[in-house]
């Protein structure tokens, strides 16, 4: 079999390639579409812990993984992303990509869509496609409710089941998050019986700063006020421990929220402030937000 002709302007190999995780600041379930899936109304906001992929092209038009760290399932978002890129655009191109995990999994920060995205954001470089946000977008929305979040770029307000993004602002700041060792599955926590599934729809503005600037500007504080995680009292029953790190962010001072379907809670941390140590098999870590994805310029609008 003779290889693919390579194009000319792709590349040989992108590498330290990040993908970040994300924090909802809240999330609230608003209702439920005939196929399952929920409505929700959230501000997801980019943080600057992240995963780091490489890739390598490999003319052999064959897809491989590598994991540094903790082992993905054998068939996960990466090479999903990856196949779905080539059936979509015929690319007869294979990759070697090289994962190299920092977020937990089952922790609601969004890693695995994450990589999802950089893949696609990577590999449409890699193999020079040259195919632009709206059609990575299509792609990714097939792989998961929280890529196209990912593959926009910007901090956003987001409806639908995940797909309408409004673009917002986020002021400077760092998070405390704390993630206990035991996960929570997605499906089951939205599928629970027990989930608040008729949360008044909101807008906007409610959770905005007074601002002329082109984006609105998130304002922390009415955040905290006004909102919850709809999917938090499920998670605290399923995990326990979810309530455990609340109250150790408590015992400092700070207001806990789990983050997506969790297990892990995050809370604002003043500038001054550090964590004290937790227990010994808590993830702990400080991160601040991002104002754009690392990667915005890959594609064009
Ligand atoms: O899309 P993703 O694979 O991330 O979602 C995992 C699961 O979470 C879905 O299979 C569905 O059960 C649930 N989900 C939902 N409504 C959403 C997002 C996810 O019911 N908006």
């Amino acid at each position: 079999m003779t290889a693919p002709s390579t194009p000319d302007n792709a590349l040989s190999q992108l590498r330290d390639v990040p993908a970040p995780g994300k924090l909802n600041l809240f999330l609230h379930v608003t209702g439920r579409r005939d196929d399952g899936y929920h409505l929700l109304q959230s501000v997801f906001m980019l943080i600057d812990w992240c995963d780091r992929l490489d890739f390598t092209l490999r003319p052999d038009g064959q897809l491989s993984r590598e994991d540094v760290g903790p082992s993905l399932p054998p068939d996960d978002l990466c090479l999903r992303a990856a196949r779905a890129l080539r059936e979509a655009t015929g690319c007869p191109l294979g990759a070697h990509i090289r994962v190299t995990k920092h977020l937990p999994a089952e922790a609601g920060l969004g890693g695995g869509s994450s990589d999802a995205a950089t893949c696609l954001l990577a590999l449409n470089r890699l193999w020079g496609l040259g195919l632009n946000r709206t059609a990575l977008r299509r792609i990714g929305e097939r792989l998961g409710a929280d890529v196209p979040f990912f593959l926009g770029g910007r901090n956003a307000w987001v409806e639908g089941v995940g797909e309408h993004l409004t673009p917002v602002s986020v002021p400077a700041a760092r998070f405390a998050v704390v993630k206990p060792p035991s996960g929570a599955s997605t499906p089951t926590i939205f599928s629970s019986p027990d989930l608040k599934r008729d949360t008044k729809t909101a807008i906007i503005q409610g959770f905005a700063a007074n601002d002329k600037s082109e984006h609105p500007v998130i304002d922390f504080r009415r955040i905290a006020e006004a909102s919850g995680n709809d999917l938090q009292p499920v998670a605290q029953v399923l995990c326990p421990e979810v309530g455990d790190c609340i109250d150790w962010l408590q015992s400092q001072g700070l207001q806990g929220r789990m983050t997506g379907s969790g297990t892990a809670v995050f809370a604002l941390l003043p500038t001054a402030q550090h964590l004290l140590p937790g227990p010994g098999n808590w993830v702990i870590h400080e991160c601040s937000n991002m104002d754009v994805h690392p990667l915005i310029d890959w594609c064009s609008d």
